[in-house]
Protein backbone atom coordinates (compact mmCIF):
# COMPACT_ATOMS: atom_id res chain seq x y z
CA UNK A 1 0.00 0.00 0.00
CA UNK A 2 1.16 3.23 -0.85
CA UNK A 3 -0.02 6.83 0.44
CA UNK A 4 -0.04 9.29 -2.18
CA UNK A 5 2.31 12.16 -1.91
CA UNK A 6 -0.14 15.17 -3.90
CA UNK A 7 2.02 18.57 -2.12
CA UNK A 8 5.10 16.55 -4.09
CA UNK A 9 3.59 16.25 -7.07
CA UNK A 10 1.93 19.42 -6.54
CA UNK A 11 5.32 21.07 -6.46
CA UNK A 12 7.59 19.49 -8.76
CA UNK A 13 4.37 20.45 -11.24
CA UNK A 14 4.43 24.08 -10.10
CA UNK A 15 8.16 24.35 -10.24
CA UNK A 16 7.84 23.07 -14.15
CA UNK A 17 5.21 26.22 -14.38
CA UNK A 18 7.51 28.66 -12.87
CA UNK A 19 10.34 27.84 -15.40
CA UNK A 20 7.81 28.22 -18.30
CA UNK A 21 6.68 31.34 -16.96
CA UNK A 22 10.35 32.86 -16.37
CA UNK A 23 11.20 31.71 -20.18
CA UNK A 24 8.04 33.28 -21.66
CA UNK A 25 7.83 37.10 -22.34
CA UNK A 26 4.08 36.77 -21.29
CA UNK A 27 2.90 37.57 -17.49
CA UNK A 28 0.17 35.24 -17.18
CA UNK A 29 -2.87 37.02 -14.73
CA UNK A 30 -5.26 35.16 -12.68
CA UNK A 31 -8.57 37.35 -11.16
CA UNK A 32 -9.99 35.64 -8.15
CA UNK A 33 -13.43 37.07 -7.23
CA UNK A 34 -15.11 35.80 -4.04
CA UNK A 35 -19.11 37.36 -3.09
CA UNK A 36 -19.55 37.27 0.60
CA UNK A 37 -18.07 35.88 3.80
CA UNK A 38 -17.93 31.90 3.66
CA UNK A 39 -14.46 31.27 5.51
CA UNK A 40 -13.81 28.29 3.42
CA UNK A 41 -14.03 29.87 0.23
CA UNK A 42 -11.86 32.45 2.19
CA UNK A 43 -8.82 30.33 2.60
CA UNK A 44 -9.35 28.26 -0.82
CA UNK A 45 -8.85 31.96 -2.36
CA UNK A 46 -5.71 32.72 0.05
CA UNK A 47 -4.50 29.91 -0.70
CA UNK A 48 -4.96 29.86 -5.18
CA UNK A 49 -3.45 33.69 -4.73
CA UNK A 50 -0.08 32.77 -2.33
CA UNK A 51 0.22 30.09 -5.24
CA UNK A 52 -0.20 32.42 -8.03
CA UNK A 53 2.78 34.44 -6.23
CA UNK A 54 5.03 31.76 -6.06
CA UNK A 55 4.98 30.78 -9.53
CA UNK A 56 4.99 34.41 -11.15
CA UNK A 57 1.13 34.77 -11.94
CA UNK A 58 0.02 38.23 -11.31
CA UNK A 59 -2.94 37.88 -9.43
CA UNK A 60 -6.12 40.20 -8.86
CA UNK A 61 -8.53 39.95 -6.18
CA UNK A 62 -12.16 41.61 -6.03
CA UNK A 63 -14.14 41.27 -3.48
CA UNK A 64 -17.92 41.81 -2.92
CA UNK A 65 -19.81 41.80 -0.40
CA UNK A 66 -22.62 39.36 0.71
CA UNK A 67 -25.47 41.91 -0.23
CA UNK A 68 -23.96 42.45 -4.00
CA UNK A 69 -26.66 42.36 -6.56
CA UNK A 70 -26.53 39.47 -9.90
CA UNK A 71 -25.77 43.14 -11.72
CA UNK A 72 -22.69 43.76 -9.68
CA UNK A 73 -21.63 40.31 -10.08
CA UNK A 74 -21.97 40.49 -14.06
CA UNK A 75 -21.19 43.76 -14.02
CA UNK A 76 -17.17 43.22 -12.27
CA UNK A 77 -17.25 39.90 -14.49
CA UNK A 78 -17.64 41.61 -17.82
CA UNK A 79 -14.91 44.68 -16.69
CA UNK A 80 -12.40 41.74 -16.05
CA UNK A 81 -13.15 40.09 -19.56
CA UNK A 82 -12.20 43.46 -21.27
CA UNK A 83 -8.57 43.97 -19.44
CA UNK A 84 -5.74 42.38 -21.49
CA UNK A 85 -3.52 41.91 -18.30
CA UNK A 86 -6.07 39.25 -17.30
CA UNK A 87 -6.14 35.72 -18.65
CA UNK A 88 -8.12 33.71 -16.31
CA UNK A 89 -10.90 34.49 -14.24
CA UNK A 90 -12.38 32.64 -11.63
CA UNK A 91 -15.79 33.15 -9.56
CA UNK A 92 -14.94 31.68 -6.47
CA UNK A 93 -18.33 29.32 -5.36
CA UNK A 94 -20.65 28.62 -4.00
CA UNK A 95 -22.18 32.46 -4.20
CA UNK A 96 -23.85 33.39 -1.46
CA UNK A 97 -27.82 32.61 -1.25
CA UNK A 98 -30.09 34.35 -4.20
CA UNK A 99 -27.29 34.61 -6.41
CA UNK A 100 -27.96 32.72 -10.09
CA UNK A 101 -24.00 31.41 -10.46
CA UNK A 102 -24.68 29.57 -13.64
CA UNK A 103 -25.97 33.13 -14.84
CA UNK A 104 -22.81 34.88 -13.89
CA UNK A 105 -20.66 32.40 -14.57
CA UNK A 106 -22.01 32.81 -18.41
CA UNK A 107 -20.67 36.59 -17.94
CA UNK A 108 -16.78 34.91 -18.01
CA UNK A 109 -15.42 34.31 -21.54
CA UNK A 110 -14.57 31.17 -22.91
CA UNK A 111 -11.11 32.01 -23.19
CA UNK A 112 -10.52 33.19 -19.71
CA UNK A 113 -12.35 30.60 -18.23
CA UNK A 114 -9.35 29.11 -15.84
CA UNK A 115 -12.07 26.15 -13.82
CA UNK A 116 -13.28 25.01 -17.24
CA UNK A 117 -16.88 25.00 -16.29
CA UNK A 118 -18.19 27.19 -19.48
CA UNK A 119 -20.60 24.89 -21.49
CA UNK A 120 -17.47 25.35 -24.50
CA UNK A 121 -15.16 23.55 -22.58
CA UNK A 122 -17.47 20.53 -21.35
CA UNK A 123 -17.98 20.26 -24.85
CA UNK A 124 -14.84 19.88 -25.39
CA UNK A 125 -14.07 17.40 -23.05
CA UNK A 126 -17.17 15.24 -23.77
CA UNK A 127 -16.01 15.17 -27.53
CA UNK A 128 -12.26 14.29 -26.34
CA UNK A 129 -11.37 17.40 -27.24
CA UNK A 130 -9.80 18.77 -23.81
CA UNK A 131 -8.65 22.49 -23.80
CA UNK A 132 -9.30 23.94 -19.88
CA UNK A 133 -10.69 21.35 -17.95
CA UNK A 134 -11.95 21.32 -14.49
CA UNK A 135 -8.96 21.78 -11.73
CA UNK A 136 -9.74 19.07 -9.08
CA UNK A 137 -10.62 16.28 -11.75
CA UNK A 138 -7.52 17.23 -13.87
CA UNK A 139 -5.19 17.08 -10.88
CA UNK A 140 -6.36 13.45 -10.01
CA UNK A 141 -6.03 12.41 -13.84
CA UNK A 142 -2.22 13.79 -13.26
CA UNK A 143 -1.70 11.59 -9.82
CA UNK A 144 -2.87 8.65 -11.41
CA UNK A 145 -0.34 9.31 -14.32
CA UNK A 146 1.86 9.88 -12.03
CA UNK A 147 1.24 6.60 -9.90
CA UNK A 148 1.20 4.47 -13.49
CA UNK A 149 -2.13 3.46 -13.14
CA UNK A 150 -3.32 1.94 -16.17
CA UNK A 151 -7.14 2.85 -17.16
CA UNK A 152 -7.50 1.24 -20.39
CA UNK A 153 -10.35 -1.45 -19.76
CA UNK A 154 -10.51 -1.11 -15.81
CA UNK A 155 -13.77 -0.33 -14.17
CA UNK A 156 -13.51 2.98 -12.64
CA UNK A 157 -16.48 4.08 -10.30
CA UNK A 158 -16.97 8.29 -9.38
CA UNK A 159 -19.27 8.91 -6.59
CA UNK A 160 -20.93 12.35 -6.78
CA UNK A 161 -22.41 13.78 -9.98
CA UNK A 162 -21.34 17.12 -9.82
CA UNK A 163 -20.81 19.63 -12.55
CA UNK A 164 -17.65 20.51 -11.19
CA UNK A 165 -16.24 17.04 -10.16
CA UNK A 166 -17.99 14.20 -10.19
CA UNK A 167 -19.19 14.51 -14.34
CA UNK A 168 -16.07 15.86 -15.42
CA UNK A 169 -14.41 13.28 -13.53
CA UNK A 170 -16.04 10.71 -15.33
CA UNK A 171 -15.70 11.57 -18.57
CA UNK A 172 -12.08 12.08 -18.51
CA UNK A 173 -11.94 8.04 -17.21
CA UNK A 174 -13.73 7.38 -20.25
CA UNK A 175 -11.59 9.36 -22.40
CA UNK A 176 -8.65 7.39 -21.02
CA UNK A 177 -10.72 4.15 -22.29
CA UNK A 178 -11.59 3.15 -18.57
CA UNK A 179 -15.38 1.74 -18.02
CA UNK A 180 -16.74 4.02 -16.06
CA UNK A 181 -19.74 3.89 -13.69
CA UNK A 182 -21.28 7.12 -11.63
CA UNK A 183 -22.78 6.80 -8.35
CA UNK A 184 -25.25 9.41 -6.38
CA UNK A 185 -27.63 9.42 -3.80
CA UNK A 186 -30.17 7.68 -6.08
CA UNK A 187 -28.10 4.70 -6.63
CA UNK A 188 -29.44 1.32 -5.57
CA UNK A 189 -26.63 -0.71 -3.53
CA UNK A 190 -24.12 1.51 -3.63
CA UNK A 191 -21.54 -0.99 -1.73
CA UNK A 192 -21.92 -3.63 -4.26
CA UNK A 193 -20.61 -1.02 -7.13
CA UNK A 194 -18.06 0.12 -5.38
CA UNK A 195 -16.68 -3.34 -4.66
CA UNK A 196 -15.89 -3.79 -8.18
CA UNK A 197 -14.19 -1.00 -8.96
CA UNK A 198 -10.18 -1.67 -9.60
CA UNK A 199 -10.28 2.79 -9.48
CA UNK A 200 -12.63 4.53 -7.05
CA UNK A 201 -12.90 8.33 -6.66
CA UNK A 202 -15.00 9.90 -4.20
CA UNK A 203 -16.54 13.04 -4.33
CA UNK A 204 -19.51 13.28 -1.47
CA UNK A 205 -18.44 15.30 1.11
CA UNK A 206 -19.12 13.27 4.32
CA UNK A 207 -16.86 12.42 6.51
CA UNK A 208 -16.22 8.47 6.58
CA UNK A 209 -18.74 7.23 3.82
CA UNK A 210 -16.58 5.12 2.44
CA UNK A 211 -15.77 2.08 4.34
CA UNK A 212 -13.58 -1.30 4.35
CA UNK A 213 -15.92 -3.18 2.95
CA UNK A 214 -17.13 -0.58 -0.40
CA UNK A 215 -13.15 -1.23 -1.44
CA UNK A 216 -11.71 -4.09 -3.20
CA UNK A 217 -8.55 -5.59 -2.50
CA UNK A 218 -5.89 -3.87 -4.65
CA UNK A 219 -8.06 -0.75 -5.53
CA UNK A 220 -6.69 2.81 -5.61
CA UNK A 221 -8.62 5.38 -3.78
CA UNK A 222 -8.84 8.87 -4.96
CA UNK A 223 -10.68 10.95 -1.98
CA UNK A 224 -11.91 14.27 -3.27
CA UNK A 225 -14.21 15.19 0.03
CA UNK A 226 -13.10 18.00 2.60
CA UNK A 227 -14.35 17.68 5.44
CA UNK A 228 -14.59 17.85 9.37
CA UNK A 229 -14.87 15.08 11.50
CA UNK A 230 -16.45 14.51 14.73
CA UNK A 231 -13.27 16.17 16.45
CA UNK A 232 -13.44 19.04 14.16
CA UNK A 233 -10.13 17.97 12.32
CA UNK A 234 -9.77 18.56 8.28
CA UNK A 235 -10.66 14.73 6.74
CA UNK A 236 -11.42 13.63 3.10
CA UNK A 237 -14.63 10.83 2.12
CA UNK A 238 -12.75 8.07 3.35
CA UNK A 239 -12.59 6.11 6.58
CA UNK A 240 -8.46 6.51 5.83
CA UNK A 241 -7.10 4.22 8.69
CA UNK A 242 -9.43 1.39 7.76
CA UNK A 243 -9.47 1.38 3.87
CA UNK A 244 -5.71 2.01 3.64
CA UNK A 245 -5.08 -1.39 4.05
CA UNK A 246 -6.91 -2.87 1.31
CA UNK A 247 -6.02 -0.81 -1.70
CA UNK A 248 -2.38 -0.41 -3.63
CA UNK A 249 -2.60 3.40 -3.48
CA UNK A 250 -4.52 5.90 -1.86
CA UNK A 251 -4.74 9.82 -1.59
CA UNK A 252 -4.83 11.38 1.89
CA UNK A 253 -6.57 14.28 3.01
CA UNK A 254 -5.11 16.76 3.24
CA UNK A 255 -1.94 16.48 0.92
CA UNK A 256 -3.89 14.55 -1.55
CA UNK A 257 -5.82 16.10 -4.26
CA UNK A 258 -6.15 19.60 -2.27
CA UNK A 259 -2.63 21.01 -3.30
CA UNK A 260 -3.06 19.32 -7.06
CA UNK A 261 -6.23 21.64 -7.42
CA UNK A 262 -4.60 24.59 -7.23
CA UNK A 263 -1.60 23.44 -9.45
CA UNK A 264 -4.06 22.88 -12.26
CA UNK A 265 -5.68 25.99 -11.72
CA UNK A 266 -2.32 27.70 -12.52
CA UNK A 267 -2.01 25.33 -14.92
CA UNK A 268 -4.96 26.35 -16.83
CA UNK A 269 -4.38 29.84 -16.36
CA UNK A 270 -0.69 29.10 -18.37
CA UNK A 271 -2.95 27.79 -21.13
CA UNK A 272 -5.18 30.74 -21.46
CA UNK A 273 -2.57 33.04 -20.76
CA UNK A 274 0.11 31.31 -23.75
CA UNK A 275 -2.53 30.49 -25.62
CA UNK A 276 -2.17 26.43 -25.80
N1 LIG B 1 -15.24 26.28 -4.93
C1 LIG B 1 -14.70 25.10 -4.53
N2 LIG B 1 -13.90 24.59 -5.48
C2 LIG B 1 -13.94 25.46 -6.52
C3 LIG B 1 -13.30 25.48 -7.81
O1 LIG B 1 -12.54 24.59 -8.21
N3 LIG B 1 -13.58 26.57 -8.57
C4 LIG B 1 -14.41 27.56 -8.17
N4 LIG B 1 -14.63 28.58 -9.00
N5 LIG B 1 -15.03 27.57 -7.00
C5 LIG B 1 -14.77 26.52 -6.18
Amino acid sequence: MKIIDGKALAATLRAELKDKIENSNIQPGLAVVIVGNDPASRIYVRNKIKACGEIGIRSFSYELPETATQKEVEDLLDALAEKDEIHGILLQLPLPKGLDSEAAMAHIPFEKDVDGFSAENLGLLTLHKEKVVACTPLGIMKILENEGVDLCGKHAVVIGRSDTVGKPMAMLLLNANATVTVCHSKTVDLKAICRTADVLVSAVGKAKFVTADMVKEGAVVIDVGMNRDEDGKLCGDVDFENVKEKTSCITPVPGGVGPMTITMLMYNTCITAFKE
